[in-house]
């Protein structure tokens, strides 16, 4: 029986969902305090070589496995090999609550900041108070859970409906205004007295700051930011025409993702130097220097809120697309309802969710193998599972389905795909090499 599935009606349509899955907490949020606590530069550099290279070649096998089987990442192995293969997708599902877990608890954190914008609440250049005002809200034992539960409600209901064309149309609008709005704030950021020696770490590297943990850190980070290695982009690939060039969309998606966390660095790191914070401060950073940043411009209350909202519906998008895997995994697999789906898994996630959130508060000195919860999770996610799911997917794609995929990139002959020599190579041999021998080596 042929199951109805959603579609995207456009390939622009798809590259705007895939480019929304892949832009969220990851570039603004994360990228700046990595970079930061990696050595800046040199960081930077590394990240977009790890982009360029794996990550365009493994999003590019998901996108052709996805739209091969027509299947969620647990159905796609069934469909197009079986034996132990479906294991990788099972690792996604897992990944996918894991990674939301918390990703929600930072996206209750967005939506908590617009509205503390908005209200004046944050309304002080000093960044010693911001620090303070960030330490004691995610402390909290009840607002950040409370945010979270909002958070994580917006995405339920948005998935339950389908990601239909609600979220395809106000990606279409939204992102180019998130887009604008951070050029602008780059602007203030590089011009604020103080900021050169920031734009000097952030551009200029140093690559003797080159560590194996660092090198390790970017991995993770461009499978984190690129949604890759758990089968989100296998997913949306199987809901996308036959007609699309996906080896195209792939290097879209790819150059989007990157302009934005680069633009996301110009933005923090000057403003943290200008400031005399510390780089190193870790998940707060971007929290603490957008408020001082906004309070030392014209209108930046609404500069601020208006930020906040924007990086909110970033954040929306790729939690949408985290939902959605493990959602499609008990739609297709196992027959359950959408709606009843999605309510169940969200709720689970929820749930997952609050020992992280109080990790940074009343349960901080809950630790194991040295780290608190929260990082725990993003670590054996971004770290561990991601990569290992990439170097299987690149493995799948090279060598178990390789005609089959070429097939579905070329449309059967009928497009040029020109770099297919190279990626072959890449999804045989480099990749799967260089995720292992980094993971080895950063453990
Ligand atoms: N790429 C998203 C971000 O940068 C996070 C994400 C990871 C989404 C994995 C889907 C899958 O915020």
């Amino acid at each position: 029986m042929a199951i109805r599935r959603g579609h995207f009606k456009t390939r622009l349509g798809f590259i705007l969902a895939a480019a929304g899955s892949a832009v969220g907490l990851g570039n603004v949020w994360k990228f700046p305090w990595l970079a930061g606590e990696n050595g800046g530069a040199a960081f930077l550099v590394i990240y977009l070589v790890i982009a360029f290279t794996i990550g365009v070649s493994v999003m590019l096998a998901e996108f052709l496995i996805g739209r091969a089987a027509e299947r969620n990442p647990v159905g796609a192995f069934v469909r197009l090999k079986g034996g132990a293969w479906p294991i990788i997708g099972y690792m996604g599902v897992a990944a996918a609550f894991i990674i939301l877990s918390f990703y929600s608890v930072v996206g209750g954190w967005t939506i908590a900041y617009a509205v503390k914008t908005a209200t004046g609440l944050l309304e002080t250049p000093e960044t010693s108070a911001l620090g303070g005002l960030f330490a004691a809200f995610t402390a909290d034992a009840v607002e950040p859970l409370v945010y979270h539960a909002v958070f994580m409600a917006l995405t339920v209901g948005v998935v339950s409906r389908g990601v239909g064309a609600g979220i395809e149309r106000a990606c279409k609008v939204l992102m180019p205004v998130f887009f604008v709005l951070l050029v602008v704030l780059c602007i203030r950021s590089v011009t604020l007295p103080g900021a050169a020696a920031g734009l000097k770490f952030f551009l200029a590297p140093d690559f003797s700051k080159v560590t194996p943990g660092m090198v390790g850190a970017a991995l993770g980070q461009v499978f984190f930011s690129l949604s890759l290695g758990m089968g989100a982009m296998i997913t949306y690939g199987s809901y996308v025409s036959h007609k699309a060039n996906l080896p195209g969309a792939a290097l879209w998606v790819t150059s989007l993702d990157s302009v934005i966390a680069v633009l996301a660095g110009v933005l923090v790191l000057p403003a943290v130097f200008a400031f005399g914070l510390d780089p190193q401060a870790g998940p707060g950073l971007t929290f603490i220097t957008l408020p001082a940043v906004f309070s030392r411009m014209p209108l930046g209350g609404l500069f601020g809120t208006l930020f906040f909202l924007l990086l909110f519906i970033a954040a929306l998008t790729s939690a949408v697309s985290l939902l959605e895997v493990a959602v499609a995994y008990f739609v297709d697999e196992k027959g359950v309802g959408r709606i009843k789906a999605t309510l169940t898994v969200g709720a689970v996630i929820y749930l997952l969710g609050i020992p992280s959130s109080l990790s940074l508060g009343v349960w901080r000195d809950v630790t194991v193998a040295g780290k608190g919860i929260f990082d725990l999770m993003d670590y054996v996610a971004s770290n561990l599972l991601l990569p290992l799911g990439g170097i299987f997917i690149a493995l799948f794609a090279g060598w178990v389905v390789y005609p089959r995929v070429i097939d579905e990139a070329t449309g059967g002959g009928a497009r040029p795909f020109r770099w297919a020599p190279l990626w072959k190579v890449m999804c045989r041999f480099v990749a799967p090499a260089a995720v292992a021998w980094i993971l080895i080596a950063g453990l």
